[in-house]
């Protein structure tokens, strides 16, 4: 089979990586892809909002599969597209991907189906939105309706702060139409984590929890990053809790979806806080996280593309998906002074020496013409280790990270060390 991936950070490469290991596949093609997806098939320089473009390059290599790693050519319809054509993809449609690309629409389907989360207010006139905060005593999140690259989210912490966000989302527009809409919910506390699982709108098949670290510096202190690492999967979290969110939550938003005749399929991550009054939705991806798919593609012992295949086909109650029984950390390397400015073009030492079954999956980075490898983004590589214990797997990773050298490089040396519950 040849395959299509769109995307380029370290999600795509751990897909790719994972492809790889496929007997079903043949040629891999991935559009526009990094240094790290180069060394596992060939790179395409597409640019990947234009579908033209998309589906010329599946006639041209004979694409079986399109698998659509990141959520802006879902939520422009390109999985819509690709299927007028007759070409088969990964992903969810338009109508369904707007799980992730309008929280309004995710709070209202919760709403309806009883999926838990916090209560909240719909505005689209910044003077109605000023009103409520105002009359709202407890503290508020203030959300941006569309995508906004993980930015459309403040947890605001004084009224003033609140109002702000209004003025930042609504007025001076910062992410554009994103902030045509905002909503308004109190502000949770608990432990968070990521649930992911594959889906073809019927069958459901989950995979293990996992948790990112969003913030730059260790203990969860100074601004939020896209993630400076991960774990899987979190020691912490009891049964009856997974159980829960895997019924009450992502089945329901699967059945809620076929309901509303928007049947879904690929995979559906609902991110989520554990209150004192239970697990509680903060929202739903429409596809892997970053970093959160570095490690669990690591964990998953079934082919990829037979499951992509069948999830694609609505055939996804034939495969039996068998995950390592073993704990995975994944650690960011980041460019100096990211998440603000940094600089780039550093050269990349060390890859070469890590252990033979520790993975480097690219982000920002590229090659320069004489092939030296060079940081070229924020967030420049995950390091992925997996053990018999998370204690095992976290020693392993950075045991490698200590072989990395790039200058100005920063990460957290608290990945997979569980967090106190956000207060
Ligand atoms: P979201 O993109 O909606 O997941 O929000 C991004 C981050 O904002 C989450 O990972 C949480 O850390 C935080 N957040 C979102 N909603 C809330 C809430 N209601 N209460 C507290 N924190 C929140
Ligand atoms: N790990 C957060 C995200 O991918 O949205």
């Amino acid at each position: 089979m040849n395959v299509l991936l769109i995307g380029s950070g370290a999600r795509e490469h751990a897909l790719a990586w994972k492809l790889r290991q496929s007997s079903r596949l043949d040629d891999l093609f991935v559009a526009p892809g990094n240094p790290g997806t180069a060394e596992l098939g060939t790179n395409l320089a597409l640019p990947n909002s234009d579908s033209d473009v998309i589906v010329d390059a599946c006639r041209s290599h004979r694409i079986d599969l399109v698998v659509v790693g990141n959520e802006d050519p879902l939520a422009a319809g390109l999985v819509d597209r690709l299927a007028v054509e007759g070409i088969a993809a990964f992903g969810p449609a338009q109508a369904s991907a707007q799980i992730e690309s309008s929280k309004v629409f995710a709070k209202e389907l919760m709403a309806r189906h009883g999926i838990p989360s916090a209560s909240f207010a719909t505005f689209d006139d910044a003077n109605a939105a000023r009103a409520y905060i105002e009359s709202q005593s407890e503290p508020l999140v203030v959300k941006a309706d569309g995508l906004a690259r993980g930015k459309g989210v403040i947890v605001a912490d004084s009224t003033a702060a609140a109002l702000e966000a209004i003025d930042a989302i609504m007025v001076r527009r910062e992410f554009g139409a994103a902030g045509d809409r905002v909503i308004i919910e109190p502000r949770l506390s608990g432990r968070e984590v990521s649930a992911h699982a594959f889906t073809d709108g019927k069958t459901v098949a989950h995979m293990p929890f996992s948790c990112d670290h969003k913030p730059v510096f260790d203990g969860d202190r100074g601004p939020n990053t896209g993630g400076m690492g991960v774990y899987s999967p979190p020691d912490w979290l009891d049964e009856e809790t997974a159980k829960a969110i895997r019924s009450d939550v992502t089945e329901a938003a699967v059945a809620a979806m076929m309901a509303a005749e928007r049947p879904y399929r690929g995979v559906i991550y609902p991110g989520l806080m554990l209150t004192n009054a239970g697990p509680m939705v903060l929202e739903f991806n429409c596809r892997f996280g970053d970093p959160e798919a570095q490690v669990l593609l690591h964990l998953l012992e079934t082919d990829l593309l037979e499951v992509l295949w069948a999830v694609a086909n609505n055939s996804l109650h034939e495969v039996e998906l068998r995950w390592s029984q073993d704990a995975c950390v994944g650690v960011v390397l980041a460019s100096g002074g990211y998440p603000g400015g940094y600089e780039t073009g550093f050269a990349i030492e060390g890859l070469a020496d890590l252990d033979a079954d520790v993975v480097a999956f690219h982000a920002g980075t590229s090659r320069r013409d004489d092939g030296t490898l060079v940081t070229a983004g924020g967030r420049v590589l995950t390091i992925v280790a997996a053990g018999p214990t998370l204690a095992q797997a976290r020693e392993k990773a950075y045991r490698n990270v200590e072989r990395v050298r790039f200058q100005g490089m920063h990460y957290r040396r608290d990945i997979g060390v569980a967090q106190p519950a956000s207060v």
